[in-house]
């Protein structure tokens, strides 16, 4: 049994203040009856939970999108600074989550935090070749050659990473350009701007897969996804009409 209002803050229902005060304004039933406090005992498992008339379909598991800031780890410790889970609400730290897949700490956007091992498992898995995107602005021009570089699959340091796409968005003097990768090697999208003398100033991931990061997310911030969001992360996505 758990408080009403943290069940329905754990689901993205809102923030635990904001679930508490849709509680006490009787817009939340258990089992066919206007539950009237936040504090409330409920089995979320069990208990028919309805908001605003609207079934609530309770997951165990959660999977949050979080607009990663720069400067904080992705890792759940860093005995040395702020992990992604230092900014997580206390509702959502007690979860058990874990970065699925790692940004550098100065990489910035879409990061999913999870605690459904499968997902994760999943979605790191290089079969799976979920597509992600990365907006990168780098230290000079980029040309169409660098674009049929990533396509042909560029060489790197003890690998040959698979063909990636370039879009050029601002060719030059410092390029914009959105990178798409389906693998996740260790600083995989700056190494591969440095196999093209290039230098990342700064990256962003904006997609995984099918799903984009919410604009409205601030830094820092982080929601569940919905249902929907997470079929999206396995949508096709692939950069290239023929794949
Ligand atoms: N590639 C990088 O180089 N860094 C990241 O954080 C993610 C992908």
């Amino acid at each position: 049994m758990e408080r009403l209002d943290k069940i329905l803050a754990s689901q993205g229902v809102g923030s635990r203040k904001e679930c508490a005060a849709l509680i006490r304004r009787g817009e939340v039933a258990v089992n066919g009856a206007a539950a009237r406090r936040p504090e409330q005992k409920a089995d979320p498992e069990h208990d028919a939970i309805a908001v605003r008339g609207a079934p609530l379909c309770y997951r165990r598991t959660v999977t949050l999108m979080m607009n990663k800031p720069g400067g904080v780890l992705s890792a759940t410790r860093d005995p040395h600074g702020v992990t992604v889970l230092d900014l997580l609400p206390p509702e959502q730290r007690a979860r058990g989550l874990f970065p699925a897949g790692r940004l550098d700490r100065d990489t910035e956007g879409l990061l999913l935090l999870t605690n459904d091992g499968a997902l994760a498992h999943r979605m790191l898995a290089p079969k799976s070749h979920v597509w992600k995107r990365y907006l990168a602005r780098v230290d000079g021009p980029l040309s169409a050659q660098d674009a049929q570089a990533f396509a042909a699959g560029l060489a790197l340091e003890g690998m040959v990473c698979l063909p990636a796409s370039l879009e050029i968005l601002e060719p030059g003097p410092q390029a914009l350009a959105v990178a798409a990768v389906r693998e996740g090697q260790f600083h995989q999208v700056k190494r591969m701007f440095l196999a093209r003398g290039r230098r990342v100033l700064s990256l962003r991931r904006i997609a995984v897969g099918g799903l984009s990061l919410d604009p409205s997310l601030p830094p820092g911030a982080a929601r569940p996804l919905t249902p929907e969001e997470l079929e999206l992360i396995w949508a096709p996505s692939s950069p290239f009409p023929q794949a």
